[in-house]
């Protein structure tokens, strides 16, 4: 059912104990984001699939030595998945706290990715956390709970995907500071396809030339244009010994699309680009 499906997915907030999480920083968004948690501001952060949100937080948490506590929206997602919920065992009826309400009495850092998913009754509920207020009414208990300090709310999402019908409302876009990402440039999307992939200088430099050309395709109809995350995946193939045309056709293109045309168009900058 989808009631407490996220609960479960996401059981407990993690304390970050182990190494850092490896984040190449494009701009100042490291110190922008310091600045906002010290100063209780909530973030979004903007950008196509693979440009390194997820990691992005992962690497505040650590740096901020906050627990990090991720929930995946989706639109069954309801205010009770985040909040919580009464359970009924044989003992009698509990109470049990949602990641939200978990983070917030934890101090930790809440992230909700792909936030336009869910339905605008469930994003409401995050409205008093974002304001000066950083409380949280729960009204199946009549608890109000304040933010421990600490606490931050993180939301993601994906611009122009699937947006006709769904985006954030104005009085949601207007609590969060938001920072965009995209693609890195060329140097460091190299530097972290080597890092990542454990591939070599040479094959994460002519994947990220391959990259930019297939980012050009967009202009010819390719919807999905290759994220970093898949130029990683095309550069761990080939790390592991496959031949790179494979790689890549496997890795890059095939994903990206089924039209014939445009994957014959991808596979000629493949050959172009590993002759
Ligand atoms: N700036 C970066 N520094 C280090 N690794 C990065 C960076 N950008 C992207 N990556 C790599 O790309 C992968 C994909 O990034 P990530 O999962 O953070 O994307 P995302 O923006 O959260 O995508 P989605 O919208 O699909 O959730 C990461 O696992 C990481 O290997
Ligand atoms: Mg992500």
């Amino acid at each position: 059912m989808a009631a407490g499906r996220s609960a479960e997915r996401h059981p407990a907030g993690r304390m970050p104990t182990g190494k850092e999480p490896y984040y190449l920083a494009s701009g100042d968004e490291v110190q922008v984001f310091e600045q906002c948690h010290a100063r209780n501001l909530a973030v979004m952060l903007k950008g196509p699939t693979g440009s390194g949100k997820t990691r992005f937080v992962e690497h505040m948490a650590w740096r901020l030595k906050r627990p990090l506590v991720t929930v995946s929206c989706h639109d069954d997602l309801t205010a009770s998945d985040l909040v919580g919920r009464f359970l009924i065992r044989h003992d009698g009826t509990v109470w049990q706290d949602g990641p939200l309400t978990r983070s917030a009495r934890e101090g930790a850092i809440c992230y909700l990715d792909e936030v336009v998913e869910a339905r605008q009754d469930t994003i409401v509920v995050l409205h008093p956390l974002t304001d000066h207020r950083r409380m949280l009414p729960i009204d199946r208990t009549g608890e109000v709970i304040d933010a421990a300090p600490g606490f931050q709310l993180v939301i993601s999402y994906n611009p122009g995907y699937q947006r006709m019908l769904k985006d954030l409302k104005p009085s949601t876009r207007q609590r969060f500071v938001a920072l965009d990402f995209d693609f890195p440039p060329a140097e460091r999307e190299t530097l972290i396809i080597e890092r990542e992939a454990g591939a070599d200088h040479a094959t994460a430099h002519a994947l990220v030339s391959l990259g930019h050309r297939l980012r050009a395709l967009r202009d010819r109809g390719l919807a999905e244009v290759p994220s970093t995350r898949l130029l990683i995946a095309a550069a761990r193939l080939t790390a592991s010994g496959i031949p790179v045309r494979k790689a890549c056709y496997a890795a890059l293109v095939s994903p990206l699309s089924d039209d014939a045309s445009l994957v014959g168009a991808m596979r000629d900058l493949v050959d172009a680009t590993f002759v």
